[in-house]
């Protein structure tokens, strides 16, 4: 019997060791606490299954902890929560009834320990450690879930049609388990998540959200979509994903696979980043290829415009897959809008005014889209490879240059549209918009110092082609405030 004791040092366990001693009733650790402390991944999260009612000994133990100790009851599932510094505790009562997380209103039925732990969702997840007196810290293991640890394998404790049907989001939890801990799932278990995929369309978006998340937070997390993919979720979940799927040949050209591009470029990302929006990113780069793909006998296979029309689609997507529809899915937009430009950049005579429009349309997003184009370069030729990558470097040595030089992230030109209007005597109209594009312009290509002085004897000239009259000159704003400073 392997005993964990030396592990269950925090003065809470033998708390409730106690507690449970002087209330006879018996108390256990189970679920995610035990798998983490064998696998030696620290957790603070402890959850307790008490043979009994766990609300009533939550009370005691909360108690006995006394000062720096938060308790909360949830009556309805008869469950308690104790913060004490970072940790959190659990408690709940043993259950024999199946599991129902996706049903609002479970039904309890009191049972053994044995009972919950059939109940649970893997062997991984089902061991317990007893918080008995003369038992302390002897691990219960009915499914050898230390085996399965020690080969990598995700496994149902029970028959995995029973296990899915009870709560189908289980089938996406073992694919996260797959990806994060990089284990194997069991050939029977994987098969009934392919025959219950269906099931999944129960569960609400939000949740299938959260273990999608996970997957794609894993260090290698194309293990999760191929396992999604192999299994039909992916079609069900994120369809236009798993249109990315295929290769097309005619006239003995084929394009690349752009599922499997996809995800290398997602692993390549992951191991420089951990950055969840990035991360999607790489997702959604090339979303927009199978409707953009064209093939002429002449340029052979196309996806133009690709980028465009894949920033138009993130929306939908956010939309549909229950993401946020804030900034963090226009940084997204921007990222795939923009994810071609240090490539065709590395491609041509690097300028210094393509280097300032890349800027100015990156912003303080620059790092993160040099990122995504580092890792989206995924030709198996390895010259290719190491002359883009050089390019790339002459690249990122320009924007340093141009950015100290420039100060173009965040930049807005010199001269805004009040002056203009104020200048010439207009009122807002697009002639105002006109000139302030042209100004704009004329400093990003260079012809033109980004500087009031230059700008505004720019707009004057602007001005005089228009034949605007001017009616007040406009001192730089700025100028008494730098003045000052100095
Ligand atoms: N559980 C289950 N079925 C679910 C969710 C959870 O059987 N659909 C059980 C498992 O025994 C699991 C425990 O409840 O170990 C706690 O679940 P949770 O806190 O969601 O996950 P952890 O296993 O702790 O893992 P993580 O913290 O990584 O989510």
């Amino acid at each position: 019997m392997l005993n964990f004791a030396d592990k269950l040092q925090n003065s809470f366990f033998k708390t409730i060791s106690k507690v449970c001693y002087t209330s006879n009733v018996k108390a256990f650790v189970i679920g995610g606490f035990v798998r983490d402390l064998i696998i030696a991944r620290p957790s603070k999260d402890v959850d307790i299954v008490v043979v009994g009612s766990g609300i009533k000994v939550a009370r005691k133990v909360a108690d006995e902890m006394g000062s720096g100790t938060s308790v909360k009851y949830f009556k309805n599932f008869g469950t308690a929560m104790i913060r004490s510094g970072d940790w959190i505790i659990e408690f709940v009562g043993a259950r024999k009834e199946s599991y129902r997380s996706h049903s609002r209103k479970p039904i309890v039925e009191d049972g053994s320990l044995s009972d919950d732990q059939n109940r649970r969702d893997f062997t991984i997840n089902a061991m317990s450690l007893s918080l008995q007196k003369n038992t302390f810290g002897d691990l219960l293991d009915p499914f050898n879930g230390v085996d399965d640890i020690k080969n990598g394998i995700i496994r149902t404790p029970l028959d995995p049609d029973i296990t899915f049907s009870d709560d189908p989001l289980r089938m996406l939890r073992a694919i996260r388990f797959a990806t994060q801990l990089n284990f194997k799932i069991d050939p029977d278990t994987l098969d009934a998540i392919t025959r219950n995929r269906k099931r999944i369309t129960i569960v609400s978006m939000e949740r299938v959200v959260d273990e999608l998340n996970l997957i794609i937070m894993s260090p290698i997390p194309s293990i999760g979509f191929k396992l999604l993919d192999e299994t039909g979720l992916l079609e069900i979940i994120f369809p236009k994903f798993a249109d990315l799927k295929g290769v097309e040949v005619i006239n003995h050209q084929a394009h690349k696979d752009n599922f499997y591009h996809t995800l290398q470029v997602l692993d390549n990302l992951s191991e420089k980043s951990d950055e969840l929006w990035l991360r999607w990113a790489a997702i959604l780069h090339d979303i927009a290829k199978p409707v953009t793909k064209r093939y002429s006998p002449k340029t052979g296979w196309t996806f133009h415009g690709h980028e465009f029309i894949g920033s138009k689609m993130v929306p939908g997507i956010f939309k549909k897959l229950k993401l946020p529809l804030n900034e963090k899915m226009r940084y997204v937009q921007k990222m795939v809008q923009l994810h071609l430009r240090p490539i065709v950049l590395a491609q041509e005579i690097v300028t210094d005014s393509a280097i300032r429009r890349l800027l100015f349309d990156a912003g303080d997003d620059i790092d993160d889209l040099m990122m995504l184009c580092d890792a989206d370069i995924t030709s198996k030729n390895e010259e290719r490879v190491r002359k883009y990558l050089n390019n790339f470097q002459l690249v990122r040595r320009k924007l340093k240059e141009v950015e100290e030089k420039d100060n173009l992230r965040n930049w807005q030109p010199p001269i805004t549209g009040e002056i203009i209007m104020e200048t010439f005597g207009l009122s807002p109209s697009k002639t105002v918009g006109d000139i302030k594009v042209a100004i704009r312009e004329a400093i990003l290509d260079g012809e033109i110092d980004n500087s009031y002085k230059e700008a505004y004897s720019y707009m004057l000239e602007r001005g005089k082609e228009k034949k605007l009259r001017v009616v007040k000159i406009i001192e730089d704003p700025n100028l008494n405030i730098s003045e000052n400073n100095k």
